[in-house]
């Protein structure tokens, strides 16, 4: 466990620089991936992005090359390159320590991605409880218009990119990529139905790439040193490293960017110090939307697929620890009354599902609940698995699923307690 070290790719300045001064960013070696990435093709930088192995960072786990593989040879007069800093995700705060520390590195990835998909303007939709961050970009891309590394005619190249922050709406389905372009357009932040995908039809109706600010942070790094050296980090399947939050009953409630081979064990241990006010109880990954998981997995690697395959997700890193001294089925009702407030109300599945599994938990709470509705519970979560229009009401049954599936002898327990 003492081998595990951090390695600090996206935040590799961090700390280091004056987060507004484009000289200091300059000095540490900032924008020489887009002037090289100037000289390439579209295709050669696509490729290059195959051959490195990234995924998206947002929580989906997309791989990035195949996303802009589908946009970048469309014809047509616009297409638009949205960063998503809406970061909602209870216990998530990865993007803001990219923004506010390095918010140059955005913008040289974003750009190098318009350049890329054949897009001449870009929006940041940051979180609206993040004005500082919002503050922090609008002055780096003012100083990059004026340094002409923004703009027109960027270094020269001929390629033209602006690129405008754009104030999130407050609420957590707008981190949602469709549910942004209907924010950004200036309707209320719903999802769409897919088909057509925001690739082929997106913000105002043309070709548009959303890409997380943590996934679009490694884009630099991956021109500089190339597509095989980031492969080479980390799990095989999600290379490179993740920046990982930790919150909740551990010693160090910080954050570490590891590679992702790292295990969820070392995360809490090692780098969060381990369990305070009580003995390991469960760990909750990537937010509200995650799993609950039980000791008997901390040996897991955090990377997306092992996540998957263990029955939880990565999501977006966040790692809330729960000690032994709380009512676990209680954080669970917590966290669905979390959904019931968050769910958008535009499909059936989860305007009702949400609701029906926060009475389900209160029930079981008050030890009022029956066999009989752990069952439908059971059932209802699977069917908003499935039938839920957006990733809200698709993960919204999962932290109660995960309980029931690791720590079901706490609901039989609780089960016609009364
Ligand atoms: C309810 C909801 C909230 C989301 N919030 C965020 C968010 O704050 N940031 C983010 O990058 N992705 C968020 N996503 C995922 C995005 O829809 C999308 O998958 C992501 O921005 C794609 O970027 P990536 O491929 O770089 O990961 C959210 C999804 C859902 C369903
Ligand atoms: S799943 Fe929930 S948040 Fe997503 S569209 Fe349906 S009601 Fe809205």
């Amino acid at each position: 466990m003492a081998y595990a070290k951090e390695q600090r790719l996206v935040l590799n300045n961090y700390d280091k620089i004056n987060p507004t001064s484009i000289d200091e960013y300059v000095i540490r070696g900032g924008f020489r991936a887009l002037r090289k990435a100037l000289s390439m093709s579209s295709a050669e930088i696509i490729q290059e992005l195959k051959i490195s192995g990234l995924r998206g960072r947002g929580g989906a786990g997309f791989p990035t090359w195949l996303k802009w593989s589908f946009t970048a040879p469309i014809e047509v007069d616009q297409k638009y390159i949205i960063c998503n800093a809406d970061e909602g995700e209870p216990g998530t705060y990865k993007d803001r320590l990219i923004m506010d520390k390095d918010p140059y590195l955005l913008i040289e990835a974003m750009t190098i991605a318009g350049f890329t998909l054949g897009a001449t303007k870009g929006y940041i939709y940051v979180r609206g409880e993040y004005p500082h961050s919002q503050k922090i970009l609008n002055t780096a891309i003012a100083n990059a218009k004026m340094a002409g590394m923004m703009g027109n005619n960027i270094f020269g190249s001929g390629f033209d990119f602006n690129l405008q922050v754009f104030s999130g709406a407050f609420a957590f389905v707008c981190g949602e990529e469709t549910a942004i372009i209907e924010s950004i357009e200036g309707k209320r932040g719903e999802p769409r139905i897919r088909p057509p995908y925001p690739g082929v039809v997106g913000l105002w109706g043309k070709p548009t790439v959303i890409n997380n600010v943590e996934t679009l942070a490694n884009i630099p790094a991956i021109i500089n040193n190339g597509g095989r050296w980031f492969a080479n980090i980390g799990a095989i399947k999600y290379p490179g490293t993740k920046i990982m939050t930790l919150s909740g009953d551990v010693a160090n409630k910080t954050f570490v960017e590891v590679p992702t081979d790292t295990t969820l064990y070392d995360i809490i241990y090692t780098f969060g110090g381990g369990v305070v006010g009580g003995n390991f109880q469960a760990v909750q990954v990537g937010g509200n939307s995650g799993g609950l998981l039980p000791a008997s997995l901390l040996e897991t690697a955090i990377d997306f697929d092992s996540m998957q395959a263990i029955g939880g997700s990565l999501g977006t890193g966040a790692v809330f620890v729960i000690n032994d001294r709380h009512d676990l089925l209680d954080v669970v009702k917590n966290v669905a009354h979390f959904f019931t407030e968050e769910s958008c109300g535009k499909c059936t599945p989860c305007r009702e599902g949400c609701q029906r599994l926060y009475d389900f938990m209160n029930k079981v709470c008050e030890g009022e609940a029956t066999a009989k509705d752990l069952q439908i519970a059971a059932g209802l979560a699977r069917v908003m698995n499935k039938t839920a229009l957006c990733g809200l009401g698709q993960a919204a049954p999962t932290p109660v699923q995960t309980a029931i599936k690791f720590f079901g002898k706490k609901f039989e327990e609780r089960i016609n307690a009364k």
